[in-house]
């Protein structure tokens, strides 16, 4: 597996607030006390991006503070990881990630935090499915033949990613075992400027999570060829899954999650856990994940046990398939 371009890991800031914004000596009882910011780890328009900024909102009113949000690009997600792992827990610096939480200690060995020792779990938001897709005018129709074309074309077919660590890098080497290529990977700092790319024809194809893909797959922008998750899904009905269309073993979901330094006070978690389980029963929210071809979690999901057991049982799924692919992110 090997990567055509160099992974640029420069912070993009949407919104940054650089307000003094609580510290180690804040009153837990008295939180918030002013806003507070939620760390995207790639960049603005993508799938991370958007679930963030639907939840930001309603999560926002329920705690009376505004909440900025910051995006923290690099090494697929990792950089922001680092950096809210090393904040202060007061909860202010709240960081939003997705599989990549789990992926990232098998793909980074000098990885600087660890997922769950350093955080706090605040709650599960959303359970995503994935979408193979590709370029509109791209030759194959089907996903049989994107895999045979895969095969016979593999050192010209280029697949986009967001970087070791991404969703979308995760679902490409999962494909790319599959078939037993090693094709050239094009990375971004997230997928939103990666669909861009394949609207505009510059990359073949790519898998991504459904809030950055069913808007372009219904207007015709991109391609699909299958869902990665075992059961079809509502938004895109006629989308065949990866097992019914003969992939078998590139069932993949991701799942996004809130999570806080550990030494965050409880009460501090508990007021985050409570405005999440708010923004999730918020009509505007159920109906945008609903569009995006993504739900919201059930309440008792949006806890931090819940999003805990999640992790830990999807440490152990990826982390023996990643050790035996042998791809490191550094
Ligand atoms: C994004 O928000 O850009 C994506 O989640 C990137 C990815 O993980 O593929």
């Amino acid at each position: 597996m090997h990567l055509r371009i160099p992974l640029i890991s420069v912070a993009s800031v949407a919104v940054l607030s650089l307000a003094a914004c609580g510290g180690g000596d804040a009153d837990p009882a008295a939180y918030p006390e002013s806003e507070i910011t939620f760390v995207v780890p790639f960049s603005a328009g993508g799938p991370t991006d958007t679930v963030t900024r639907l939840i930001a909102e309603p999560m926002a009113e329920e705690l009376g503070q505004q909440i900025v949000v910051q995006n923290v690009e690099g090494a697929g997600g990792t950089v922001a990881a680092g950096q809210v792992s090393g904040e202060a827990g007061d909860g202010y610096q709240v960081l939003i990630h997705h599989i990549g939480m789990s992926t990232a200690p098998a793909l980074y060995p000098d990885l600087d935090y660890s997922p769950l020792e350093d955080f706090k779990t605040v709650g599960l938001i959303t359970e995503l499915p994935m979408t193979i897709v590709a370029r509109a005018d791209f030759e194959p129709e089907t996903l049989e033949e994107l895999l045979a074309y895969v095969e016979e074309n593999a050192d010209t077919v280029t697949i986009a990613n967001a970087g070791v660590g991404a969703a979308s890098q995760l679902c490409g080497l999962l494909i790319e075992q599959a078939v037993g290529v090693d094709l050239t990977e094009v990375p971004y700092d997230g997928t939103g400027p990666a669909l861009t790319d394949l609207i505009g024809g510059q990359v073949d194809f790519m898998c991504d999570q459904t809030p950055n893909t069913v808007a372009q797959i219904e207007s015709g922008d991109i391609k699909a060829y299958a869902v990665t998750t075992p059961e079809r899904i509502e938004a895109l009905p006629d989308l065949p899954t990866t097992a019914e269309a003969g992939l078998d073993g590139v069932e993949v979901a991701s799942f996004h999650g809130l999570y806080v330094p550990s030494d965050t006070p409880d009460e501090v978690v508990e007021k985050l856990t409570a405005a999440l389980k708010v923004a999730l029963a918020d009509q505007n929210v159920i109906d945008s994940f609903a569009d995006l071809g993504t739900a919201a979690v059930a309440e008792d999901q949006a806890t931090p046990e819940a999003l805990t057991a999640k992790l830990e049982e999807q440490l152990e799924l990826w982390t023996p398939i990643i050790e035996a692919s042998g791809v490191t992110g550094g």
